[in-house]
């Protein structure tokens, strides 16, 4: 008998940023109802979760991840009401909405951090990590922040440092005080109670520090050209084992809606072995599932068959038995995979996505096999850009507009746009690409139909299969149906000796059934193998 699936194992999550999907006021940002707008293409393409990064009022100072109230709608984004629309309009075309939970800290304009600053007695001041000051009046110790510079600042009024592992516009909340927990708690039961279908802890694996604040080790692997912060080895601002505790809190709250099966996702940048520890145990939960950025950090040279092959055998071996894989390609941080490995090679990354065991997660745009925008550093808006980068590079490039059709603003505003639009919209864009039977958006969803009428490519077992020099193939086999999928890295062709019915083609344009699997160079397959 098949098992039903919960919905967060069965579906393909669709990550929106919410100010560059749909405006639909003309300010040049995007917004709640902008993305309601939407809805219809997203449950079209076949997606059946979108993660909406924050949205939430901020002052903007890293576009929403800088919380200034858990509970509210930032003005630029819409309302409440605009809010419960959008979740009503979701589930009425079976899609779940997940909100990003950005537990590791608050904007400094959050009431809770204004007021733990106004004295060292405020009844807030144990919300946040204060220290005094190294006796030179230096920073406490040497971490280092994501977006350069030290992880602490004085806050001169009260004399103290405070700590901050992003920007100082973001300080860390103290997850050792357990009122804070408890607010955070109230914040999940508040969505939860709205409607919301569960959350991705933005920073999960940052969430608390070391309690001796020792100093970090330098890091012998440092090159320049890393992040500064890589200076150190993150032995007592990552991963401790108290963070854990807090994410097991956070499950627990889930617990509380059970029937509705909402989900925990965590952003957790480590290796497999300790990555797999973001799941908990089966007694004691933690996410349903972290996400797996392996083939966001890939670089594109490495994306080669054999480093591929062992890359996901060696995930599927860290994996407890109980525990649900995950795959991701790109997010509002990293390049975007078209620009990494060119469109070919991008739509082989896409099958691979769609057919890995696990539950795969799109970032919008890329379904256009869209590259990262070109922002010229006077139009920079990413703060850490700035910083880090001194605005050579950000993560704006790969925060432009959704190129909706080839008319004014690319349909995505009737103002002009917060950051500009990709220079080839008039040739890229939704409209045209859902003429073209070829197209990119026509390979992502019909992988996203065929995931989702083929359960042997949801949950069907994961096994590699032997295959020439430079391609990359393997078996999905459920109850009723086997798939092979064989992807071709190398430009020259490939042969598998192998009879199978072709469903798809990276290219489309070939199906049915063949004696052996002709490869053309950067093709990648689908195949049912027959019973
Ligand atoms: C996460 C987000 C990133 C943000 C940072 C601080 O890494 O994905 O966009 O800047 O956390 O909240």
């Amino acid at each position: 008998m098949t098992v039903q699936l919960p919905w967060w194992q069965r579906e393909a999550f669709y990550e929106v940023y919410p100010r560059s999907f749909q405006d639909s006021d003309g300010d040049g940002v995007g917004d709640l109802p902008g993305l309601l707008r939407r809805l219809d293409y997203l449950a079209d393409l076949g997606v059946g979760a979108v993660w909406i990064t924050p949205f939430f009022p901020s002052p903007q100072r890293d576009f929403g991840y800088d919380v200034a109230d858990y509970c509210g709608v930032d003005p630029t984004m819409g309302s409440l009401a605009d809010f419960d629309r959008l979740v009503q309009e979701a589930h009425r075309r079976g899609l779940r909405v997940v909100l990003d939970l950005v537990a590791n800290h608050t904007s400094s304009d959050h009431p809770w951090f204004v007021e733990a600053r106004t004295s060292r007695a405020s009844r807030r001041r144990d919300w946040y990590v204060w220290r005094d000051p190294a006796p030179d009046g230096g920073p406490p110790n040497n971490w280092l922040s994501f977006f350069g510079g030290p992880a602490w600042t004085l806050d001169a009024a009260t004399g103290q440092y405070y700590l901050h592992q992003f920007l100082p516009e973001q300080p860390d909340l103290n997850y050792r005080n357990p009122a804070v927990l408890a607010a955070m708690e109230e914040v999940v039961r508040f969505w939860l109670d709205r409607g919301a279908d569960g959350f991705r802890v933005d920073a999960a694996w940052l969430l608390v520090e070391d309690e001796k604040f020792r100093d970090e080790p330098p890091n012998p692997a440092w090159r320049p050209g890393m992040r500064e912060r890589d200076r150190l080895v993150h032995l007592h601002t990552e991963d401790q084992p108290e963070t854990h505790a807090v994410l097991r809190r956070l499950r627990a709250v889930l617990e509380e809606y059970r029937d509705r099966q909402p989900v925990l996702v965590g952003e957790v940048y480590l290796p497999f072995h300790r990555l797999v520890s973001y799941y908990g145990s089966s007694e004691e939960p933690e996410c349903h599932f972290p996400f797996n950025f392996a083939l966001v950090d890939l670089p594109p040279e490495e994306w080669t068959a054999q480093t591929l092959g062992s890359l996901v055998a060696s995930y599927e071996a860290a994996l407890p038995p109980w525990a649900w894989p995950s795959w991701v390609l790109g997010n509002h941080d990293r390049p975007r995979v078209a620009s990494r490995l060119g469109e070919e090679r991008s739509r082989l990354a896409h099958l691979l996505l769609l057919t890995l065991r696990g539950t795969p997660t799109l970032y919008y745009g890329d379904e256009l096999g869209l590259p990262d925008g070109v922002v010229s550093p006077d139009r920079v808006r990413d703060t850490a850009g700035f910083r880090e980068w001194g605005g050579r590079w950000s993560r704006d490039a790969a925060r432009t507009p959704m190129p909706w059709d080839p008319g004014p603003q690319a349909g995505f505003t009737t103002g002009e746009p917060w950051l500009p639009l990709n220079p080839d919209f008039p040739r890229r864009n939704v409209q045209l690409q859902r003429q073209d039977s070829r197209s990119f958006l026509q390979l992502v969803r019909r992988l996203l139909h065929l995931r989702r009428s083929h359960p042997a490519l949801v949950s069907g077992s994961w096994r590699l299969r032997e295959a020439p020099p430079g391609v990359l193939a393997y078996r999905r086999e459920g109850e009723d149906e086997t798939f092979l999928v064989a992807l071709n890295f190398r430009v020259q062709p490939a042969r598998l000796e192998l009879a199978a019915e072709v469903l798809l083609s990276t290219f489309l344009d070939r199906e049915g059934w063949e004696r052996s699997l002709e490869l053309r160079g950067h093709e990648g397959l689908l195949a049912r193998l027959r019973a």
